[in-house]
């Protein structure tokens, strides 16, 4: 049996959540995680190291025989590890579990994402893409688009990037500090102006080699910091899995619509594509549409994503590089799942960091993802505005929820916050 020494990279509590899900196969033999937090250093070494430090990477990978390197999050991607290890004939065969620099333009650049969709013909808002040649064009536009109209900064944002007007004034004024201010510098140089969509939420994962694909547990996160969905938006504060309204019949438009197209789309474009794929999806009465596409996992949808998937995911990954996934299986829980985020006073603006946390030990029924922990002082401390996830299962949903409320009670630390509503719309579930 082939077994892995495996370079899993990102601080977060995704990245916490596969290094669980991990560790439980048979073949997993070393795991590192750069650089981890707190969590993460229960399955495995966590290493000081830059998730874009490609250099470091390369060195470490070849001193410590890592067979495969898993990125958590996007930057990395975007920034092209996967061509950076396919173009060193030394690190050639190892595998890595991401798409290569063109693919992850799927979430790098929205104009991107939305000029394969049209190309595709896969469902998504009407939309125009502007720049400083077309920018005069561009006001006129949004002065005469329906209200609210969608403002996206074109590359990667740090979740800040979407502006939502309800006025044309604020609309333009928008616009006007991405492409002429420079708000989010580079990123913001081409602007996506579309149309608003209305509807419920709900993130879709697969796994794929570029030809098949396997489909995990669906989820559906909690964006808002503010109770009943108020307020500015966070990493996320909480998800929930499965999604009730995500039935067969919903699900088989999804297949045919979005998922299929896309990924003959990508095979059409000669476009390699070995990872994940998160589709971000609305549902307008009943019909699939794409608000985005990711290049990865979300956070913390794999939060609930990981303790659903009952297949060994190294498994799977062994089976993708192997372009093998058309055989493979794949198995989900049939229990519910929910996970509730511990934040610190002040996310998303300004927080502090270095508070220390106790009541770990007392937590019954559920499982501890760490998002932004760190141990000083042989104490577990907080050390970024998103905590400590709280995974629970239950027979539905609302038992689920109801366990970890139960153990974000028993733990401490000063200015903890969370959103006591997660799963709102399906009371009785
Ligand atoms: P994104 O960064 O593309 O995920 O956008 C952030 C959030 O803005 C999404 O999760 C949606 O809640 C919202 N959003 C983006 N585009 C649209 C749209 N066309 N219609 C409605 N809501 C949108
Ligand atoms: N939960 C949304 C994201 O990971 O982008």
């Amino acid at each position: 049996m082939k077994s892995y020494n495996i370079l899993l990279l990102g601080s977060g509590g995704r990245e916490n959540a596969i290094a669980w899900k991990l560790r439980q196969s048979k073949k997993c033999k070393e795991l590192y995680i750069a650089p981890g937090n707190a969590g993460t250093a229960e399955y495995g070494t966590n290493l000081p190291m830059a998730v874009t430090d490609f250099e470091s990477i390369r060195s470490f990978c070849l001193e410590n025989h890592i067979d495969m390197v898993i990125p958590g999050g996007e930057d990395a991607l975007v920034a092209g590890i996967f061509d950076f290890f396919r173009n060193d004939s030394s690190l050639r065969d190892i595998i890595v579990a991401g798409p290569s620099k063109a693919g992850a333009q799927l979430e790098g650049s929205k104009a991107f994402a939305k000029e394969f969709m049209k190309r595709q013909g896969i469902p998504t808002a009407a939309y125009r893409e502007f720049d400083e040649k077309n920018f005069e064009e561009g006001i006129q536009y949004i002065s005469r688009h329906t209200l609210p109209v969608v403002i996206k900064a074109d590359g990667l944002a740090a979740g800040k990037g979407v502006v939502i007007s309800h006025n044309h004034e604020e609309a333009v004024e928008s616009f006007s500090r991405m492409i002429k201010d420079a708000q989010f510098g580079d990123a913001g140089k081409k602007v996506v102006i579309e149309e608003f969509l209305e509807g419920i939420e709900l993130s879709v994962f697969v796994l794929t080699d570029g030809r098949h694909y396997v489909l995990l547990p669906e989820a559906k996160d909690y964006k808002r910091i503010g109770e009943g969905d108020k307020g500015p938006n966070t990493g996320g504060m909480g998800a929930i899995s499965p999604v009730p309204f995500a039935k067969e019949d919903f699900m088989g438009k999804v297949k045919s619509q979005i998922i299929h197209p896309t990924i003959e789309g990508l095979k059409k474009e000669k476009i390699d594509y070995n990872g994940f794929i998160f589709f971000g999806l609305i549902n307008v009465g009943g019909d699939p549409y794409v608000i985005e596409y990711n290049c990865r996992m979300g956070d913390p949808e794999t939060e609930v994503v990981m303790p659903r998937l009952k297949s060994d995911l190294l498994e799977m990954i062994e089976a993708m590089s192997a372009g093998q996934l058309a055989n493979f299986a794949v198995e989900h829980d049939q229990r519910a799942a929910c996970t509730v985020m511990l934040v610190s006073a002040g996310y998303p603006d300004a927080y502090e960091k270095g508070k220390v946390m106790t009541g770990l030990d007392a937590v019954e029924n559920s499982l501890l993802f760490h998002a932004g922990t760190i141990v000083r002082n042989h104490e577990v401390q907080t050390n970024g505005g998103r905590v400590l996830a709280i995974t629970s299962y239950g027979s539905g949903l609302q038992e689920a929820l109801a366990r970890s409320y139960e153990n974000a009670a028993r733990i401490q630390f000063e200015g903890k916050y969370f959103r006591t509503d997660i799963g709102w719309e399906f009371p009785g579930q």
